[in-house]
């Protein structure tokens, strides 16, 4: 896998031209097949650092070391996330995408299309993208066997990183996630770039509380676009029966600066505070298992495909 390629490379398709869907007309299908490298930049994480240097040292010291290349990508994709994520911009990918109008798939189509987008981050291993989904899903399943939502969860919780495959930049598909219009928290990652967001000089926005109520609940914050918002949008607008508790996960599980921060409670209402304990409980499954075992994907399938028709079965609008 060519190291050199940092840069997303949007697919065939062209954003925003995708016309929504009219008079029983069949929509586009999928983007076509063309590989994207990405990584996913919630995988840095400072704040971690000790703890995850403790536990594989080899694994991880490079990784946060500033003369690294991956450092190099890491850092370009929060400069532009962090500048170009406003209440504005978050407004337009709303408009846009949790309309649903783009494309139809499955869910295991949309499993399988992951594939297309090679984590630059494993260059040496290069494994598919959806073995992160099922090692996810069957670690979820291993530590909690009686619970086969979680295990669905695990399965199709970065899902919405197909976005990236319709010409979405990185900075809007990956990445930690954090509240727009209001103040930004310096516990997010690289909180000096906020610097360059034209938000922070707004007089509502630059607030501590912004455009929002004091506790109002998650709810009614916007967060920064990418795939957790997209995925979430995905579930309830093709009606899924999957249970709060997973929809949180999938919603906020890249809102480190809240369930790993400790920051943002004073958004938070108690459904919100209720709901933490599950992502974290979710997040230490999605980032310690890629070093696991390789599951056998195919001897697993009959019994993911079994949670996703009862959950979230058939062919789905995204
Ligand atoms: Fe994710
Ligand atoms: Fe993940």
């Amino acid at each position: 896998m060519p190291r050199g390629d940092k840069e997303v490379v949007v697919s065939d398709s062209e954003p925003g031209k995708v016309e929504p869907q009219q008079g029983g007309e069949k929509m586009p299908s999928p983007a076509p097949s063309k590989k994207i490298f990405m990584e996913d930049p919630s995988e840095y994480r400072p704040e971690l650092k000790d703890m995850l240097i403790g536990k594989d040292q080899e694994e991880f010291r490079g990784f946060y070391n500033e003369d690294n290349e991956r450092y190099d990508i890491v850092a370009e994709t929060y400069s532009q996330m962090h500048s170009k994520q406003t209440v504005e911009f978050v407004k337009h990918m709303h408009e846009k995408w949790t309309k649903l109008t783009h494309f139809k798939m499955t869910i295991m189509e949309a499993v399988e299309k992951l594939d297309e987008l090679v984590d630059e981050s494993d260059p040496d291993i290069a494994l598919p993208n959806s073995i992160h989904a099922f090692q996810t899903a069957e670690r979820i399943r291993e530590a909690h066997p009686d619970k086969d939502w979680f295990h669905l969860v695990g399965l199709i919780h970065d899902l919405g990183k197909v976005i990236a495959l319709h010409g979405e930049p990185q900075w809007a598909t990956v990445g930690d996630t954090f509240p727009v219009g209001c103040q930004f928290s310096n516990k997010c990652v690289f909180p000096e770039y906020f610097d360059n967001n034209p938000d922070r000089s707004h007089p509502v926005y630059r607030t501590q509380y912004g455009m929002y109520e004091p506790n109002c609940g998650l709810e009614k914050v916007q967060m920064s676009f990418g795939h957790d918002e997209y995925m979430y949008h995905v579930l309830v607008g093709n009606g899924t029966s999957l249970p709060v508790e997973g929809l949180y996960m999938i919603r906020y599980h890249s809102f480190y600066p809240w369930h790993t921060g400790n920051d943002y409670d004073y958004l938070c209402n108690e459904k919100d505070r209720s709901m933490l304990e599950w992502i974290r409980e979710f997040n230490k499954f999605d980032l310690y298992s890629k070093a696991d075992s390789i599951p056998d994907v195919e001897s697993v399938k009959p019994y993911y495909q079994s949670l996703i028709d009862k959950y979230i079965p058939g062919v789905l609008s995204w």
